[in-house]
């Protein structure tokens, strides 16, 4: 058996999958997000161990301990976790929503030049990265740099507690801006900008790879007896997508979680030039583009758990009838906003209220807003020559076939869902068990487990419909920009 872990910006997600690919058994542990200034977001990493750990009892409760093989993690990208030399963690991980590096991001793009950090790392410099971070912590909070021994990312500081492994996977060092894409090597230009050096960023694997095993403390702990390996794991979206099949060149995938991202495939290194996707690994061993929205099903829960006030998600939606007619436009940039438009500092809006808008009408223009945020990620793909006919879907957000449906008729795209839609949790569970030699690519691993599901297939005259709802839509963002500058 194999334990898959999804560490989420809102929870850790847990399974257990049998070698086959059958999932026994899952789990949920929430934890806190502060944001200590408007823009900023972090997390105290001790939480994620204590509630991995706490989850991983609830999964094996019942079940023979000893047939535990091993354990892969898909983690939340680009935070920032910081040890001291005795590896306590030195300030709460800054994490991959958080905008407070303006500054950092434009010295990094403007001065730094885009340029050159297109050619060390394959991307420009995003508030949300790793490395603009680094550079805040040093000018804001220098003894804090000072004391750093250790940088790694979030997944990475549980597979340290677990293991006592310094590791990390290529597809989530992609996202720091300190890794070569291209060459799949730590940038030593980017060290130096930073001020860091190479002994304090881990070790780099592929995902599947087994960097150590749970420590003795550990299965005590969780009562486990056998070897238990640790696979490298990889960046959440990347996982997701392991556990979608999507493996190989020439696929799609959108998720729909607190982030909203779209994931194209590709067997060999590519760049978007406009810089609006980020070029990244894979963590199948080939490559893909992401683009990421900072606030996707994030707008949902927002809208019902802060300003609506209620926990019936399905309820608000069914007074939504006509797609396609809604006046209200909703701008879904409740932290800012990553792709395309690089943009920490705007924020979200409602558009076009009247004294006959409902509620349901505000509902609809929020699940049409980030609908066609996901909209303008795919224009940026097609612009480069990605048309996919055809996506994916996972996430929170997809579960929803009202959602689903919107999205397939502002993309124009047929949506397929899978039907073990566990997201990152089954991905880092298929990793391990690729790491532990039951399967002999990730690839092969990915396609033999996952079973499509439901299909949602885009109405012509609703494309039409949305196609110049799209168009309206994109003119609200140049027009309210400066508002936030
Ligand atoms: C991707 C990104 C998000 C987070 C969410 O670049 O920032 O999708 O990984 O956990």
């Amino acid at each position: 058996m194999y334990i898959g872990i999804d560490l989420g910006t809102s929870s850790v997600k847990l399974l257990l999958m049998e070698n086959d690919g059958t999932i026994l058994a899952k789990a949920v542990r929430e934890y806190g997000l502060s944001f200590p200034h408007t823009g900023w977001s972090e997390q105290n990493p001790e939480d994620w161990y204590v509630q991995t750990l706490d989850g991983i009892k609830e999964l094996l409760e019942g079940r023979d301990h000893g047939a535990v093989k091993g354990i892969g993690i898909g983690g939340q990208m680009h935070g920032l976790v910081m040890l001291d030399k005795d590896d306590n963690v030195i300030r709460p991980a800054i994490l991959w929503n958080d905008g407070r590096t303006v500054e950092e991001t434009d010295y990094l793009n403007d001065e730094f030049g885009r340029d050159k950090l297109m050619q060390y790392t394959g991307n420009v410099a995003f508030a949300g990265f790793t490395a603009p971070k680094i550079l805040w912590v040093k000018k804001n909070e220098p003894e804090n740099f000072a004391k750093a021994c250790k940088i790694m990312l979030p997944k990475d500081y549980l597979v340290y507690k677990l293991t006592g492994a310094f590791s990390t996977d290529m597809s989530d060092a992609s996202g720091m801006l300190l890794f070569d894409v291209e060459h799949g090597t730590w940038s030593a230009e980017m060290l130096k900008v930073c001020g860091i050096t190479e002994d304090m960023l881990p070790k780099i694997y592929k995902g599947y790879e087994v960097v150590g095993e749970l420590t003795d403390d550990i299965k005590n702990k969780l009562s486990l007896t056998g070897t238990v390996n640790v696979s490298a794991g990889a960046g959440d979206n990347a996982a997701a997508a392991v556990g979608m099949g999507i493996a190989g060149a020439g696929k799609c995938n959108i998720s729909v979680g607190t982030s909203g991202t779209i994931f194209l495939t590709s067997d060999s290194y590519r760049v978007d030039k406009t810089c609006a996707l980020h070029s990244f690994r894979h963590a199948d061993g080939g490559f893909h583009l992401l683009g990421c929205m900072l606030s996707a099903a994030s707008c949902n829960k927002w809208f019902m758990d802060e300003i609506l006030q209620t926990k019936d998600y399905a309820g608000e939606q069914k007074p939504i009838s006509k797609l396609g007619e809604n006046n209200v436009f909703f701008l879904p940039y409740l932290m800012g906003e990553r792709s395309p438009h690089n943009d920490p500092e705007v924020r979200g809006s409602f558009t076009g209220l009247s004294l006959d808008t409902t509620r349901a009408d505000m509902v609809q223009a929020m699940l049409e807003g980030v609908a066609f945020g996901v909209r303008d990620m795919l224009t940026a793909a097609r612009n480069i020559g990605y048309d996919p006919a055809e996506s994916c879907i996972c996430g929170g957000g997809a579960k929803s076939p009202l959602w689903r449906q919107i999205i397939a008729n502002v993309t124009g795209m047929k949506l397929v869902t899978v039907e073990n839609d566990e997201g990152p949790s089954y991905g880092g569970a298929i990793l391990a068990a690729v790491g532990n030699g039951e399967f002999k690519t990730v690839a092969e691993a990915s396609l033999a487990v996952t079973k499509t599901g439901a299909i949602t297939e885009p109405d012509k005259a609703l494309i039409e419909k949305y196609n110049e709802k799209y168009a309206k839509y994109t003119e609200i963002y140049p027009a309210v920009k400066n508002l936030y500058h």
